[in-house]
């Protein structure tokens, strides 16, 4: 391991005082789209390494169609074994889930935390939750009421806010209304996902401005950014200095979604760590542990990471 050479000189800016949250994807959006098959008692060791890392919230799975994701339809035996192994606080786990069906599911199992995800465009919502734009909101309506009502917390992620592999760039108050109305039924943060990574920061700030337009300030966002074209760590910089202090992160750079076939990886953990180190800002994450975590999982799917800093920090391994 590198611990002495492993971390970059810290320059604080001043303008970055805000402790920020990075929220854990791995599990979730980097497994769903992996062609192995991944054992349920490895994903359970993936998510107990990153919690154990400091990583504070770790999306764990979701609770969709196995059809429509295969990877994942271990989601309720991953869940009961999580519970065995690190007790009640598994309950608190973030999980995916689509609709009443999803929501019945995680409510079984004593899940407290859910998101459910919508498209900011009508050809996404189409492949990915077989429904029109507007009728995906009459799916997520009674699953948000409900899940409000039986006192767990609801984030709504938004895909396709900066461009769509079918339609091309997408209108930011198209992006904006879609999150309003989330927000509307009821969901507590946003995230804001560049599904296919073809944002820029230019872009980013305009969005976020947009929505605090709408009543949205930078604190009720997230930002969620695949590294397709290589603007993710630009992005999240971007969205750091205009005041968004959550960040969707995947350890080692895994993800992908199985209906849009041009996303490529998350923005890994590992890299924005290292850029969050280096200017002085408050993470709680062990990049040790993270990197060692994702040099194992990359050794169970048979690949290495993508993520530069792993490639950099743990180069041979
Ligand atoms: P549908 O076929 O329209 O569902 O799929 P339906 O409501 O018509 O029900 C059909 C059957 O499916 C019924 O069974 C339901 O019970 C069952 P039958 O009565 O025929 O026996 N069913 C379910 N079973 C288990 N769990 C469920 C469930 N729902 C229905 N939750 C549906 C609609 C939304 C379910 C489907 O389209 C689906 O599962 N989509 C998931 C796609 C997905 O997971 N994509 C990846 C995640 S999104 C992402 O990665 C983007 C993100 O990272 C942000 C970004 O990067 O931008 C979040
Ligand atoms: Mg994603």
């Amino acid at each position: 391991m590198t611990a002495e050479l492993g971390l970059p000189m810290v320059f604080p800016d001043p303008d970055l005082t805000r402790a920020i949250t990075l929220y854990e994807v791995g599990p979730r959006d980097g497994l769903q789209n992996e062609a192995a098959h991944v054992p349920t008692s490895v994903k359970a060791e993936f998510v107990r390494r990153l919690l154990a890392a400091g990583l504070p919230i770790v999306e764990a799975t979701s609770f969709v169609h196995p059809r429509w994701v295969p990877q994942l339809a271990d989601a309720a035996e991953l869940m009961d074994l999580l519970v065995d192994e690190i007790g009640d606080a598994a309950r608190d786990l973030p999980v995916l889930v689509p609709n009443e069906r999803g929501l019945d599911r995680a409510i079984d199992l004593g899940l407290r935390h859910i998101a459910i995800f919508a498209s900011a465009t009508e050809t996404f919502a189409r492949r990915n939750l077989n429904r029109g734009l507007d009728d995906q909101f009459a799916m997520f309506e009674p699953t948000v009421a409900r899940a409000r009502a039986a006192g767990m917390e609801v984030r709504a992620y938004v895909s396709m806010c900066f461009g769509d592999p079918w339609e091309g760039g997408v209108a930011i108050d198209q992006v904006t209304s879609v999150g309003r109305r989330l927000v509307d039924l009821g969901a507590g943060q946003l995230s804001l996902g560049d599904t296919i990574g073809v944002g820029t920061p230019g872009h980013v700030v305009g969005l976020v401005d947009a929505f605090r337009q709408v009543g949205l300030p930078p604190d009720r966002l997230a930002l969620h950014v695949h590294d397709t074209y290589g603007q993710a760590l630009s992005n999240v910089q971007a969205a750091l200095y205009a005041g968004v202090t959550t960040f969707d992160v995947s350890a080692g750079g895994l993800g992908g979604c199985p209906y849009a076939k041009s996303a490529t990886g998350n923005l890994a953990t590992e890299d924005l760590l290292w850029m969050l180190t280096g200017l002085g800002v408050e993470h709680g994450v062990d990049l040790d542990a993270v990197l060692a975590t994702s040099v194992w999982m990359a050794e169970q799917l048979g690949r290495p990471s993508p993520s530069a800093v792993v490639r950099a920090l743990a180069g041979g391994r």
